[in-house]
């Protein structure tokens, strides 16, 4: 059976990380595509070196030229410029969606079948101009946000309760902005509410709703943590090992159900917008979306955070993207 090919768009730091992690699962043929003379030449080679070592067959190379890309099964997006200490991310809108609208165009010019992961930000509007330009359908785009969000989430738990993060499940909605929603009620410990190993913890609910407020604040403001840590720009190591996850789930068809930047339909009472919400990955990209009860204060989170997102939606429209 012929190899998937998976083309990466965007030779930085994620890019870069991306090549690496593709070819050590043994995704398929990695093409790494950026801008920069020599850059994704340079980094590929230094991956494909370590190939004897690390013990994979896939190729893996670098180039400048977007008929490279020909026929890939995946795409995955991390091309634009990253954040600097002190910056949302939706101050990169303009200038990212200038790059996004160039690298939409190539995509649906040579790879026109494929299902592409956007890690741009702001994540969102990114995937939303993808969508538009490419005309693809909407579950052959889609954006990695959750899958990072929600692992960041899980570590600070795990730290809090010393428990194993392969044990923890908990998952975050929403945009990938200041907004996004953290589900605490649906966190757990291989079945037992987050909630209640707290209370246990500290014999004191007070306490406990205080500890989960700040794991789920440090949550919000993770992104900006590390770019305040790193001050030359954002995290790349994780968002990185979230898109694979996404990309292996697609490749290898598991029906995975994860946290995804998806099209909604009415689900979730939101119509019309690319949000983060559950979502069944397998071949077919965002094959389902798994709509969750919310209460009264969830849902209210969830709107607010739509709401930021059709803030940015509509700031593209204003400048004509
Ligand atoms: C972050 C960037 C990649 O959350 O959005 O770190």
């Amino acid at each position: 059976m012929k190899r998937k090919k998976i083309a990466l768009i965007g030779g930085g730091q994620i890019g870069g990380v991306l090549a690496q992690l593709a070819a050590i699962r043994q995704l398929g043929d990695v093409v790494l595509y950026d801008i920069v003379q020599d850059l994704p030449q340079g980094k590929t080679l230094d991956i494909a070196e370590a190939s004897r070592i690390d013990g994979f067959d896939a190729s893996v190379t670098g180039t400048n030229d977007y008929s490279d890309i020909q026929d890939s099964d995946i795409v995955i997006v991390s091309a634009g410029l990253p954040r600097k200490p002190g910056m949302s991310r939706d101050d990169l809108l303009v200038t990212n969606a200038k790059i996004m609208q160039t690298v939409a165009e190539n995509v649906k010019k040579y790879a026109p079948n494929s299902i592409v992961i956007i890690i741009s930000n702001p994540l969102d509007a990114m995937v939303t101009l993808f969508q538009k330009i490419s005309g693809f359908s909407h579950n052959r785009v889609i954006g990695q946000a959750g899958v990072l969000d929600s692992s960041r989430f899980a570590t600070f738990i795990s730290w809090e309760l010393g428990v194993s993060v392969k044990d923890v499940n908990a998952m975050v909605l929403g945009g990938h902005g200041d907004t996004m929603v953290p589900l605490t009620r649906y966190a757990n410990v291989n079945g037992i509410p987050v909630l209640e190993m707290l209370e246990r913890k500290y014999k004191d609910a007070a306490k406990a709703a205080e500890v989960m407020t700040a794991m789920v604040e440090r949550t919000k403001m993770a992104g900006g943590e590390v770019v305040k840590l790193l001050k030359t720009g954002s995290a790349f190591y994780s968002p990185a090992s979230a898109a694979i996850q996404m990309a292996e789930a697609i490749v290898y068809d598991e029906k995975r159900l994860l946290p995804v930047c998806a099209y909604l339909q009415g689900e979730f009472g939101v119509n019309g917008y690319y949000v983060g919400v559950p979502v069944v990955l397998g071949e077919g990209g965002a094959e389902r979306i798994v709509e969750v009860t919310l209460n009264a204060e969830e849902q209210e989170l969830l709107n607010n955070s739509v709401s930021a997102v059709k803030g940015l939606v509509e700031d593209m429209e204003r400048l004509g993207l």
